[in-house]
């Protein structure tokens, strides 16, 4: 009784590793999120070529809402599918976009499952995530030497992490590019220079991408760069050059 929970890679299907692609080819039944009733799964639809046509798929809701013990029944009720199918003794991988470890909705499935299904054997495949895929795309390095990265998410309070921001050498935001004019702002707050490196990017990897590189002082009091939860930003101070 073992579940593989695979990461597929920020969206192109090539952009998926061997393992995976033999995860998802030999698996019987194939969970991926979703985050609506009748939204088709991203992650289901990177691996679609490699899924066998007897493979069944089956996609379990994760609302994008921020009520924790509303997500809890979520968390609950899609690791209970989960458990029972892996019980059942069929070949269960259950899927997630880029890296399972990086804001994943695995990571609440694997919680639930650690506290309650403790007989089910778990292995996990790492995927390429969004933000390397984009840092190749784009030509940048995202960390050089002594040089310190960060890694936030956009949608909550920036206020918190200013601190933390003013003193990374190059900071990536993720979650949610309608938010990335604040982020801007913030940025020349916490001391980014004007002449900081802003590479900005939208559905990387798929298409439709839409990839942008300028300095600080341009994007100040614009209307955002993006508009899509499928976004990158990444601010680097050039100031150690
Ligand atoms: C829930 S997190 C999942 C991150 C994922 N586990 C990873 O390793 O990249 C979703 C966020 O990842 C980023 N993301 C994932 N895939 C992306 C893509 N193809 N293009 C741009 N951003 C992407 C966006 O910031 C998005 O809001």
């Amino acid at each position: 009784m073992k579940l593989y929970c695979v990461g597929c890679g920020p969206g192109d299907p090539e952009l998926l590793t061997v393992k995976a692609v033999n995860l998802i080819k030999s698996a019987d039944i194939i969970f991926a999120p979703t985050a609506k009733e009748g939204k088709p799964s991203i992650a289901l639809s990177v691996a679609q070529r490699y899924i066998d046509k007897s493979t069944r798929t089956i996609s379990l809701i994760f609302p994008m809402i921020k009520d924790r013990e509303l997500l809890k029944e979520y968390w609950k009720r899609n690791a209970e599918e989960i458990a029972r199918t892996v019980r059942s003794e069929k070949m269960v991988v259950y899927l997630t976009v880029g890296d399972p470890t990086l804001y994943s909705t695995w990571a609440y499935i694997h919680n639930e499952l650690k506290k309650n299904y403790s007989d089910i054997k778990i292995e996990v495949i790492p995927g390429i995530t969004s933000m390397f895929a984009f840092a190749a795309q784009a030509k940048i390095s995202l960390a050089e030497g002594d040089e310190t990265l960060t890694i936030i998410p956009a949608c909550y309070d920036l206020n918190r992490i200013k601190q933390t921001v003013s003193l990374s050498d190059t900071a990536i935001f993720l979650k949610d590019g309608r938010y990335f004019d604040v982020v801007i702002e913030m940025l020349a707050d916490a001391g980014f220079a004007d002449d900081s490196t802003i590479a900005v990017a939208q559905d990387v990897s798929v298409d439709g991408e839409i990839m942008k590189l300028s300095k600080l002082k341009d994007l100040r009091g614009m209307k955002g760069p993006v508009e899509k939860y499928f976004s990158i930003l990444v601010a680097k101070k050039n100031d150690r050059r």
